[in-house]
């Protein structure tokens, strides 16, 4: 935290010293108020008779004060903004940049949601913590103690008897942040599950009015949003309690301050105005502890807050880079060596001792059942995991040798599901290669056979993609997705289902071309039709995430059983198959 409080140190600091400016102001009036009582109103060190030009002169010298401790608080005000808003920002920047650096293991383990509210809520919690504890610790602790020192000087018994008060107060105030201590975790993780159902469901809107489960989302957010209001409650629920409770304290130590004032009035050794200020102090310096628990409440809800966001900051990215910088002599070459693997967290075992060569070049295709791993297989090439045993070798060096950039740079991925952003189609091309010339554009585009429905839209490349491309067909954005990868210099290109929403002539046409303009490039093939395949290299067929058998499609079809079931499977092709 101290890190980010040294760079907007001195707007805290000068925001600190209007602070004591302000308090002071506050701290001097009961004075004041007590010379008018007694000297200006009752005349009690002039034989009774008012002072009116005392009256008159501190009167003017109080409202001059209330301006000026006025103008120290806005000032105040201010400079405690400056520092909490740009404290907030460079966390929030520093994590977001955390949050990019992050290995797809993190990115699973916290969650978009979690991500989602540490970014926005923890840290605007953090962002009120510091305003708060700038502007409120100094200020509440000033006036509370302020006041006490100016109670023991007007009166020793005063002072002596808010004294005794004292720990009754900060039993109160312990107690309730004991019980709303461990809520507020649980605040912020009950946020987190509002933020993950709101990103799932305001995304997945089209899927859920087509499946009419409105009603059931309704009731999830409900639900998630109802757990959270019963803890809020709870929270307020005990602070409630403390009000009252405070309050009543500070009636009985000011019932107990006239008593004893009446008496010392009646001896002679304390004036009413003196009694008056003695009451202020005591309101004031109660308020001061009432703001103060306040305080301590909002603190505790930011101290909870900026652990979450330490833990986003605190993590370094789980896959480390080597120091390889990807220069080599081979280009283009995938080994698999007895490589297994399982999720992160998980038991169950995805890959199973793969073994599996793919030269420079090549085209390989992946074939097998839904969730058998193909998705799995090709995301340990550019090493978005890390394999649990065995080495996954690109070009002859093993992935966790190279910088993690070098290596991404060999390989371009069209992903299974195509991701593009709220920008032109152009630029969502040029994505990855921004600057990209526009025949350079025009050119991939013909590749991914997206070029002539590109052409045929009102403002062609310079069209506008809705959020998510939620404005074009899954056809269209799988083709943009694949002119985005093949726009890019790689080595090897991964295709995961990427062509899956294409007829089959649009994708024999794509493969087509592809292998024309690329033809020394390795290309991966992750389908579920066989067309898509047929023409590839070799074929591999995964089960369970076991490469059941490799080799040509004719190959295939003479002696791998599961390939001959696709196969006659897909209807239409039977008749090829055979
Ligand atoms: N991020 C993840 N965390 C945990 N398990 C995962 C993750 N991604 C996938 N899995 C699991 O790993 C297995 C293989 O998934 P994978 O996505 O590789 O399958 P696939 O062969 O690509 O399937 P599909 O043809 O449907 O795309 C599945 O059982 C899936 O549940
Ligand atoms: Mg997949």
């Amino acid at each position: 935290m101290w890190k980010y409080i040294r760079q907007y140190l001195f707007f805290a600091v000068i925001a600190g010293l209007f602070m004591i400016g302000e308090v002071m102001m506050d701290i001097i009036q009961p004075g004041i108020m007590s010379r008018i009582v007694d000297d200006g109103v009752l005349g009690v060190n002039n034989g009774g008779a008012p002072n009116l030009r005392l009256i008159w002169m501190l009167g003017l010298q109080m409202i001059g004060l209330v301006l000026l401790g006025g103008l120290c608080g806005s000032l105040n005000n201010v400079f405690v903004h400056i520092s909490s808003q740009n404290i907030g920002n460079e966390i929030r920047k520093d994590c977001f940049c955390r949050i990019m650096d992050f290995s797809f293991p993190q990115l699973d383990r916290f969650g978009t949601g979690s991500l989602v509210t540490r970014v926005t809520n923890d840290i605007t919690q953090v962002q009120t913590f510091v305003s708060l504890f700038v502007r409120g610790m100094i200020r509440t602790s000033l006036l509370t103690f302020g006041s006490m020192y100016f109670m023991f000087r007007l009166n020793l018994k005063f002072g002596l008897i808010v004294l005794c008060a004292f720990p009754f107060l900060v039993g109160v105030i312990v107690w309730c942040l004991w019980k709303a201590n461990p809520l507020f975790s649980s605040l912020q993780a009950q946020l987190d599950s509002i933020n993950a159902i709101m990103q799932e469901d305001v995304s997945g809107i089209r899927i859920i009015k087509a499946c009419v489960r409105e009603a059931y989302e309704k009731r999830r957010f409900g639900k998630a949003n109802d757990e959270l209001i019963k803890t809020q409650l709870k929270t307020l629920v005990i602070f409630a309690f403390m009000n009252p409770l405070t309050n009543a304290l500070m009636y009985v130590v000011v019932t107990v301050i006239l008593l004893a004032g009446s008496f010392e009035a009646g001896k002679g050794s304390t004036t009413p105005g003196i009694i008056m200020a003695a009451i202020t102090y005591t309101t004031q310096l109660l308020n001061g502890i009432l703001m103060l628990v306040m305080l301590f409440q909002n603190i505790s809800r930011g101290v909870t807050s900026w652990k979450r966001v330490k833990e986003v900051l605190n993590s370094r990215p789980e896959l480390m880079d080597g120091s390889f910088d990807g220069v080599t002599k081979v280009q283009g070459e995938i080994e698999f060596r007895d490589v297994s693997f399982s999720y992160p967290g998980s038991s169950q075992r995805v890959l199973s001792n793969i073994n599996l060569t793919i030269h420079k070049g090549e085209t390989v295709a992946i074939m097998g059942t839904t969730g058998c791993g193909k998705t799995t297989l090709a995301s340990l090439i550019p090493r978005f995991y890390d394999a649990d045993t065995g080495t996954v070798l690109v070009d002859g060096i093993d992935v966790r040798k190279y910088q993690q950039k070098a290596l991404r740079e060999k390989i371009a991925v069209a992903m299974q599901k195509s991701e593009l952003f709220s920008m032109t189609v152009g630029e969502n091309i040029a994505w990855g290669m921004p600057g990209a010339e526009s025949t350079a554009l025009k050119s991939v585009a013909s590749i991914a056979q997206a070029d002539s429905f590109i052409s045929s839209m009102e403002e062609g490349y310079g069209t506008a993609v809705a959020e998510r491309g939620m404005s074009l067909s899954g056809g269209q954005k799988q083709r943009i997705s694949i002119a985005r990868a093949v726009l890019k210099p790689a080595e090897i290109f991964i295709f995961d289902d990427s062509t899956s929403a294409l007829d089959l002539k649009t994708e024999a046409d794509l493969y087509q071309a592809l292998k024309k303009s690329h033809p020394d490039s390795t290309k991966i093939i992750i389908a579920q039709r066989i067309a898509s395949v047929r023409t590839a290299d070799r074929i591999v067929v995964l089960e369970n995430g076991s490469i059941s058998a490799c080799g040509t499609h004719e190959e295939l079809l003479k002696s791998c059983r599961t390939y001959q079931d696709i196969c006659h499977s897909q209807i239409g092709e039977e008749a090829e198959c055979a």
